[in-house]
């Protein structure tokens, strides 16, 4: 029995090397041990047991690869044994990636996606407070308690977003530091928090200025932003006044809402029956570099006249790192009076084929090709009216500008608009449904149907079909995305990490 101490900063690197080496040299899972840590000196060893190995590379599926070394950010001790077992039967015993009988590559998934959920959590809740300093790069810090070791694997995300500042993440067991660009790991000697600043205040600020209370649903924020992780986020003091104040903040802006609708109907109507003409923009300014910067500012555009009869942007929703992102047409009724994407009927309908196809809608990026509601006001109604090509174009600005953001590994086209938004192409939907096209910032593009022509079709037999198909289409996008098991027959996400501008 041979024993692998693999070392606390760096153990993912230090579990592939050896894995491989030992997979390549047929090494039998039961003949080692793992373990992380310093290792103790061993009076009687001569040297370190070096793999001999066979010379045949062993190659296993990325996804296999990348899902196993995600699993080695949970917290189980068994962690880094289970994944050399389970990669060692896939390389040598015919074990396949799809077969969920498997108790120990159950387990990998299960916890893989735990660790997921924990990198997900680091990114939306650490909170930065700025250090007194006077050098040329500003620097912040932040104390942060996650449930896995995630630190190493949740780090690159900050130093790509906070890449022009220094900054340090102090957790339990390691902690990270960006300095002048360069990313390194220590382990954390003390649990000192960061001095409490004036940013306290600002994030208060933030925080009561992006609550809407229309929105609010307590279970949801609470599962979202556990009690836990309220203790490390200075702005978490002002939730439960948020949350008793909500009924009367939401009835105050329902009232205010409606009394403001039958004014921009008018405006829509004169606007729409004057033939506006949508006018050239000026250059635009830099985009922000952050979506929550990227949405307040697309919140006062006025780019086009859609702006002006619509109830407020809707702009788009989801995790910044979101593998798969999904693009619509342009917002409905429902959409334009509650300021998010896909909550009306077609957003139902989605979140059905959702369901059906395994996807979690929450690791998902929803927008719209065009980002107000373009309607035609009769009487009570407002009826939809399709975008045209002008508006596409000019909205695409800030389509691009989430997509240079997110970076998406997939892009879901939601019908003729978002496609032709996405790849310039305005050919036949159907016959290129299902199929796969570049996008012009050269990211692949799935395109399938809108769910609103799913919903439109009028025989039953005819529409059953259609949202199986549709559903067809959602499951390829998933089952070509990182960390999903099953048989793809396409790996759609092959070339975007190195195609994307
Ligand atoms: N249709 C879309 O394309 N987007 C929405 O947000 C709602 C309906």
């Amino acid at each position: 029995m041979q024993e692998i101490v693999l070392p606390v900063i760096g153990s993912v690197a230090a579990w592939r090397a050896e894995a491989s080496a030992r997979l390549q040299a047929r090494t039998p899972p039961e003949a080692l041990t793992w373990r992380m840590g310093a290792a103790e000196p061993d009076l009687f060893a001569t040297e370190r047991v070096e793999a001999r190995t066979t010379g045949q590379r062993v190659s296993l599926p990325r996804q296999a690869v990348s899902t196993l070394e995600l699993s080695l950010s949970h917290r189980d001790p068994e962690r880094f044994a289970r994944a050399y077992d389970v990669a060692f039967r896939m390389a040598h015993a015919g074990l396949s990636w799809g077969d969920r009988r498997d108790a120990a590559l159950r387990e990998v998934l299960r916890t893989a996606k735990l660790a997921g959920r924990a990198i997900h959590k680091m990114h939306a809740f650490v909170r930065f407070r700025e250090l007194p300093g006077e050098g040329p790069r500003r620097s912040f810090a932040a104390w942060f308690e996650p449930d896995h070791p995630i630190v190493e694997a949740a780090s690159p995300f900050f130093a790509r977003r906070f890449g022009d500042m220094d900054w340090t993440i102090c957790t339990p067991g390691l902690t990270a530091l960006f300095v002048d660009g360069s990313l390194s790991f220590r382990e954390t000697e003390a649990e000192a928090r960061p001095p409490a600043d004036a940013s306290e205040e600002l994030w208060r600020t933030y925080f009561a200025s992006i609550f809407n209370p229309a929105r609010l649903k307590v279970q949801a924020m609470q599962s979202e932003m556990p009690k836990k992780y309220w203790r490390n986020l200075p702005e978490a003091e002002l939730i439960p006044e948020l949350i008793r104040s909500a009924p009367v903040r939401a009835a105050e802006m329902q009232a205010a809402q409606a009394r403001d609708l039958e004014t921009r109907r008018v405006a829509a109507a004169r606007q729409l029956c004057a033939g506006a003409r949508v006018s050239v923009p000026a250059e635009p300014a830099a985009p922000p570099e952050t979506l929550a910067e990227l949405a307040a500012a697309a919140g006062t555009c006025a780019r086009c006249p859609l702006h002006e009869p619509a109830t407020q942007t809707v702009f788009g929703e989801g995790p910044e790192d979101a593998d798969l992102m999904v693009v619509g047409e342009q917002p409905g009724d429902q959409e334009d009076l509650t300021g998010r994407p896909f909550v009306g009927p077609a957003g139902q309908l989605f979140d059905r084929a959702l369901a059906v196809a395994g996807l979690d809608c929450r690791r998902l990026y929803i927008t719209n090709a065009v980002k107000h509601f373009k309607f035609m006001p009769r009487g009570k109604l407002r009826i939809h009216q399709r975008p045209n090509a002008g508006e596409v174009d000019h909205c695409r600005w800030w389509l691009d500008a989430e997509r240079r953001l997110v970076r998406p590994r997939l892009t879901l086209a939601l019908g003729a608009t978002a496609a032709r938004a996405l790849t310039g192409s305005d050919r036949g939907l159907l016959e290129r449904r299902g199929t796969v096209e570049t996008a012009r910032d050269g990211g692949p593009v799935l395109i399938t149907v809108h769910p609103s022509y799913l919903l439109r079709l009028q025989d039953p037999a005819e529409r059953e079909e259609g949202f199986s198909r549709f559903c067809e289409d959602l499951s390829a996008a998933r089952l070509s995305l990182p960390g999903q098991s099953g048989v793809a027959t396409k790996d759609f996400t092959s070339a975007a990490s190195t195609t994307w501008q």
